[in-house]
C-alpha cells in the first residue's frame, strides 16, 4: 500500500511525497518565536486559519485509488469523508466546502459539523464558492465544470470549459482552470482563453484563489514557482519579499510538523 498526501491549505504550499517513508527524518522546531509568527508583522500571505485540510490517496493492489478528507486541528486529525478529493476553505469564515463521491458537504471547522449541502449526486473533484455569492462551481469526474445555485439544487453547465482537471475562482468571481495540457485557461464571455505568459510545459500545477492581499486576478503554481494570472489572459511571476520568503519558510515547518501528526495518527 502506498499512500499519497496532499496539503490543501489554500494550495499555496504543499507538501508532498509519493513514498509515506520518504519524509526526511529531522527535529522539527515548532516554537516559532520569530518575528514571522507576529500576526501584526505578518503579510497575511500564509494565513489559513487553525484547520488543515488533507486530501490522503491510498493505491490499492488492484490499482484504484481511495481518496478522503482529513482536517487537522490543534494537532488532532479526524477523517471527515470517506470518499471525497475537492476542498474549498472560505477562510476567514469557519467553513470549507468538501467535494465526495456523491456530492457537495459543508464543513464547519469550529463545531467540526459535516452537512450535505444541496441534493445533487456528482463525484464531485473540485469545487469552489463565490465572493459575491453563494453560488459554486464544482467539477466533476468526467472533468466537466458546472456552476451551482439555489443552495446546491440546481447545476449548470459550463460549456466553455473542456478537459478539466482543476479549477479556481478569483476575488473578483472569475472562473480559471487548468486543462487537460497542464495549462490554465481563463473562462471569459467570448469562451476560454489561454493564459500567456508561462512556461511552455508547466509541471506540479496547482491553481487557487490568492491570498486577500492580492485583489485581482487568480494564484498559478508551477513547479514551486508562483504566477499571478490576470483575467485578460496574462500572467507575471510572483516574487516573494524578505518578510514573504520567511514566513514562506515558516509554514513549510509548520506543515511539516502537522504532517508527522497525520502519518502518526493515520497510519496505525
Ligand atoms: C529565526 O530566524 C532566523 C533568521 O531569520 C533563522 O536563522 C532561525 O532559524 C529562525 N528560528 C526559528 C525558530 O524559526
Ligand atoms: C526562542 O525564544 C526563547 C525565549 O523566549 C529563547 O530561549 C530561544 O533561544 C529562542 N529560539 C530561537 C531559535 O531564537
Ligand atoms: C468579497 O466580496 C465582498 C462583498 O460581498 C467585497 O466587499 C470584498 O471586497 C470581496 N473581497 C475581495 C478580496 O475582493
Ligand atoms: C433538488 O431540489 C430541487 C428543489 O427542491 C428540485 O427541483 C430538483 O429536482 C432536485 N434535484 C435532484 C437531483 O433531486
Ligand atoms: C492585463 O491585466 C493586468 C492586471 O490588471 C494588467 O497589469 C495588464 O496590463 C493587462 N494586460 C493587457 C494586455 O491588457
Ligand atoms: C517585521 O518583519 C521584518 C522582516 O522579518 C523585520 O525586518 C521588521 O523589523 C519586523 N517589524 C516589526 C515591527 O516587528
Ligand atoms: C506519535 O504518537 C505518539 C503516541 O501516540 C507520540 O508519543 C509521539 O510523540 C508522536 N510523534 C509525533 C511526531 O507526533
Amino acid at each position: 500500500m502506498r499512500v499519497l498526501l496532499i496539503c490543501l491549505a489554500g494550495l499555496l504550499v504543499c507538501l508532498k511525497t509519493a513514498d509515506s517513508h520518504s519524509l526526511p527524518q529531522k527535529d522539527y522546531d515548532t516554537s516559532g518565536n520569530n518575528s514571522s509568527s507576529d500576526p501584526d508583522n505578518s503579510s497575511g500571505l500564509f494565513d489559513f486559519g487553525p484547520t488543515t485540510f488533507f486530501v490522503r490517496h491510498v493505491f490499492r493492489d488492484d490499482n484504484k485509488v481511495d481518496k478522503s478528507i482529513y482536517a487537522h486541528k490543534n494537532g488532532k486529525v479526524k477523517k471527515i469523508l470517506e470518499d471525497g478529493m475537492a476542498v474549498f476553505v472560505e477562510f476567514p469564515k469557519p467553513r470549507a466546502y468538501l467535494g465526495n463521491k456523491d456530492g457537495i458537504y459543508v464543513y464547519d471547522t469550529e463545531t467540526e459539523k459535516l452537512e450535505k449541502y444541496g441534493n445533487l449526486s456528482d463525484n464531485v473533484i473540485g469545487i469552489a464558492k463565490e465572493n459575491r455569492s453563494d453560488d459554486l462551481y464544482i467539477l466533476t469526474e468526467d472533468h466537466v465544470v458546472y456552476k451551482v445555485t439555489e443552495e446546491g439544487t440546481k447545476k449548470v453547465k459550463i460549456n466553455e470549459a473542456e478537459h478539466v482537471e482543476k479549477i479556481a475562482l478569483d476575488w473578483d468571481d472569475n472562473l480559471y482552470y487548468i486543462g487537460a495540457n497542464n495549462q490554465p485557461y481563463v473562462v471569459a464571455s467570448d469562451g476560454a482563453k489561454k493564459i500567456e505568459g508561462l512556461p511552455a510545459n508547466p509541471t506540479l500545477t496547482l491553481i487557487s484563489r490568492p491570498p486577500i492581499k492580492i485583489k485581482h486576478g487568480a494564484w498559478f503554481m508551477s513547479d514551486k514557482q508562483p504566477y499571478i494570472i490576470y483575467p485578460n489572459a496574462s500572467s507575471e511571476p510572483y516574487v516573494f519579499n524578505d518578510q514573504e520568503k520567511l514566513e514562506y519558510e515558516k509554514r513549510i515547518r509548520d506543515l511539516e510538523v502537522i504532517f508527522l501528526q497525520f502519518r502518526n495518527q493515520t497510519e496505525k
